[in-house]
């Protein structure tokens, strides 16, 4: 039987933020679903979350785990205080506990399975990650033999300067035979520099002791401040890019672009500097997104070019062409070929084949048949003050520049919409729609008088 134990109760006082530090973002999700996700292929029998600074929050935030226990440790005294929280949830439990520090982002689900494979098979008490740091400042230290077996750790600000010297640091992710620990978790004392009770004291008190040596020390660097953080992401971001790079995807400027792990690519995309991807997107074979475009929630079918714009909650479907500076949110649904220009926006609005609307207008809970020339200008209103209403354009139908369609409204195909009418009214198919003043001229006007001339 195996247990998971992530300790996620601490403040994170060098993050300075109102954020607890576990749920602080990296690439798309939160520090310590990061350290969640990578437990997972280990298939544990329980996982278990030691919540207490801003516990409720965590709690909210992570609602949709639902096989995680929710532990409470109340006030938090340490990472040893928080373990022994787990003396009543895992009372009568027999197996291996691994618990892990909330704030490891970058743990490869395979270095966790080695650690759990080497306790099993070595029968250790504990069985603890290291990692040989070439600034070690901040970490534990590990003092162990050369074959292994470890005798104790100390914080870096319990060591002496000459202990300071050794670099093996302790990585705060370990595996220990929960029967052992349980009976010597009570016996943790709080006589060193924080007054608290650490974890990593059980470790002089348990019998063998050993330690593996992770590979890449990368992955296992604790986040205590925001310079770490943003490194951190930066090492997310060089992996995902690198990965889909080798997928058959081309960026022109790598670093300045950032990737979430929830975007998926087809071969032959190519994304040009400074864009963005969040959430979960797909982008199909053959697209060009950027330069300087946002991508978030959406999908694009083949061959969509956006430029300079931003997208999100989107569905593009094959060969449009987006943008420059055009928005597309809430549910925009876009069938193939559409063509976006620049200064429009389309929100929870649904596009037939071959849309075009070029330039400077909003389309808002619109329904848009095919083939429909949106003119410069043209505005669905669609909310009254109150509520929302929809706009719906039969196919083939074109708006002049400057048009009003006030919603709801419907208008059939192949209807006409003269420049800058204000449409409160339906329109039957094939008619043409004036709504605006007649036109006045008066002829040889003098113009206004100068003010003396007046009186
Ligand atoms: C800890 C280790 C240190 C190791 C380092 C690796 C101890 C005493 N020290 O130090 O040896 O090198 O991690 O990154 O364990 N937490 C609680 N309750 C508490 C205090 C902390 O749940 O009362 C949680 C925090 O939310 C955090 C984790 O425990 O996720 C580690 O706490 P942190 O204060 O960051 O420990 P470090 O000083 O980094
Ligand atoms: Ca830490």
């Amino acid at each position: 039987m195996l247990a998971v134990a992530v300790l996620a109760a601490g403040k994170g006082t060098r993050m300075r933020s109102d954020l607890p530090k576990v749920l602080q973002p990296i690439a798309g999700t939160t520090l310590v679903e990061r350290v969640l996700r990578s437990c997972q292929t280990l298939a544990p029998n329980r996982q278990l979350l030691i919540i207490g600074h801003q516990a409720k929050r965590v709690q909210e935030a992570l609602a949709h785990l639902p096989e995680l226990e929710f532990v409470l440790q109340h006030p938090q005294q340490g990472t040893g205080h928080a373990v022994q929280q787990l003396l009543q949830p895992l009372e009568g439990f027999q197996g291996q506990l691994l618990v892990l520090n909330g704030d490891v982002p970058l743990l490869r689900p395979e270095t966790l399975e080695q650690l759990v494979e080497r306790h099993r098979q070595s029968k250790a008490a504990v069985t603890l990650l290291t990692a040989r740091l070439s600034d070690p400042s901040g970490y534990g230290r590990v003092f162990a033999e050369d074959h292994g077996l470890v005798n104790s750790i100390i914080e870096h600000r319990d060591c002496t300067p000459e202990q300071q010297l050794n670099n093996l640091t302790n990585a705060g992710i370990y595996c220990f035979d929960w029967q052992s620990l349980e009976k010597i978790l009570p016996n943790l004392r709080a006589d060193n520099d924080q007054g608290e009770l650490y974890l990593t004291d059980t470790v002089a008190m348990l019998h063998p002791a050993i330690h593996i040596e992770v590979a890449n020390v990368d992955e296992t660097n604790g986040i205590n401040d925001r310079i770490q953080l943003a490194q951190c992401e930066n090492v997310l971001q060089e992996q995902l890019r690198k990965y889909w790079m080798a997928k058959g995807v081309s960026f022109i400027d790598p670093t300045s672009c950032t990737l979430s792990e929830g975007t998926e690519f087809g071969t032959d995309v190519l994304v040009e500097p400074q864009c963005h991807f969040r959430g979960i997107n797909q982008i199909a074979h053959g697209c060009r997104i950027g330069p300087g475009c946002l991508v978030e929630n959406s999908s694009l079918g083949e061959r969509v070019e956006v430029l300079y714009s931003v997208l999100r909650d989107a569905v593009v479907e094959r060969d449009c062409v987006i943008g420059p500076f055009a928005q597309l949110r809430a549910k925009a649904h876009l069938q193939a070929e559409c063509r976006i220009g620049n200064f429009v926006e389309v929100k929870n609005s649904k596009l037939d084949k071959g849309v075009k609307a070029n330039h400077l207008s909003y389309l808002g809970d619109a329904d848009i048949g095919s083939s429909v020339n949106i003119g410069a200008g043209t505005i669905t209103a669609n909310y009254d003050g109150i509520r929302k209403h929809r706009t719906i354009i039969g196919s083939n139908s074109k708006t002049g520049a400057n048009s009003v369609l006030v919603a709801p409204i419907i208008l059939g195909t192949g209807v006409t919409v003269a420049a800058g009418s204000t449409l409160t009214k339906n329109v039957p198919s094939g008619a043409l729609a004036l709504g605006r003043a007649r036109q006045m001229v008066k002829e040889n006007w003098n113009g206004p008088r100068p003010l003396n001339d007046q009186a």
